[in-house]
């Protein structure tokens, strides 16, 4: 799908991952509407993402409030074409940690956000997708694209929950995948490894220090959220990518700690 002249929406748009797609798809010609909760930032953007960015204030796993965010998103810009799921949460918590088992609020909040909140955008962003006129002779309507994490299958001590989560939106990518193919709409995850971001900068340097030396195949540093754009950008753009998880992690392997 060509991205000029598009509608596109960016989940987690005030930071890291979701900040560098929405300005992206923004220089790649596409009007993009940045949800974020964290509305303070996101409003300190406007300059970043071009004047004709809408942002809007939402909390994914809110269903209200992402029906609120898709609705202004139509109403500004006439249509959705893109959908990308970046907004995410990385609570940590071992499952039994001194004899205390692991709170239950922290699991169900990074369910809530990571996967619930995932396919809560996903259904109401697949709805104004279905009302887009069809493009091209593959009729495409839409394309959605997801974030999983390596952690989806090799989660470290402490990531039950993050683990779960994300491996729930790598299963997510097929069913969903195939309800929405007679509608011309793809569905694409990406599984990023390391990335140089706001929820990494939270990690004590030693322990994102030791990943990249003993778990980064090459090259061995971070990955860039520039480069996790290009990749949303290629989703987009090559319409061969369909109901499937591409890994985005310089061949890491990671280990237990
Ligand atoms: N950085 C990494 O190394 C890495 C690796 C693998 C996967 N990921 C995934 O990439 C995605 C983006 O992460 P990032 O590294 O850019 O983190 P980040 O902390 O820089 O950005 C995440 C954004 O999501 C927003 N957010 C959190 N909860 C929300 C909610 N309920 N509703 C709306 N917005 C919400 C935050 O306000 C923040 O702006 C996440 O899903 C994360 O799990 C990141």
């Amino acid at each position: 799908m060509k991205l000029s002249g598009k509608v596109a929406l960016v989940t987690g748009a005030a930071s890291g991952l979701g900040l560098a797609t929405a300005k992206a798809l923004a220089e790649a010609g596409a009007r993009v509407a940045g949800f974020d909760r964290d509305a303070e930032r996101l409003q300190q953007l406007k300059s970043t993402l071009g004047d004709q960015a809408l942002l809007v204030s939402v909390d994914v796993a809110d269903e209200q409030s992402v029906a609120t965010g898709v609705a202004r998103t139509i109403d500004s810009f006439g249509a959705l074409h893109v959908a990308v799921n970046c907004a995410g949460v990385a609570d940590a918590a071992k499952t039994l940690s001194k004899g205390e088992p692991f709170p239950l609020a922290t699991w169900n909040k990074v369910i809530g956000i990571n996967l619930t909140g995932t396919f809560n955008v996903i259904r109401f962003a697949a709805q104004a997708m279905a009302k887009s006129v069809p493009e091209g002779n593959d009729g495409e309507r839409g394309v959605i694209v997801n974030t999983a994490s390596g952690a989806a299958w090799q989660g470290q001590i402490g990531q039950a929950a993050y683990s779960a989560s994300k491996a729930g939106v790598m299963g997510l990518t097929l069913p969903i995948a195939r309800d929405l193919a007679p509608l011309g709409i793809r569905v694409v995850t990406i599984a990023p490894g390391l990335f140089q971001t706001a929820m990494v900068a939270g990690m004590p340097d030693n322990v994102s220090q030791s990943i990249i030396d003993r778990m980064i195949l090459y090259p061995t540093r971070m990955g860039q959220p520039a480069e996790f754009a290009s990749l949303v950008r290629l989703i987009v753009e090559n319409s061969y990518f369909n109901a499937t998880t591409i890994s985005l992690d310089a061949g890491a392997r990671m280990q237990a700690r």
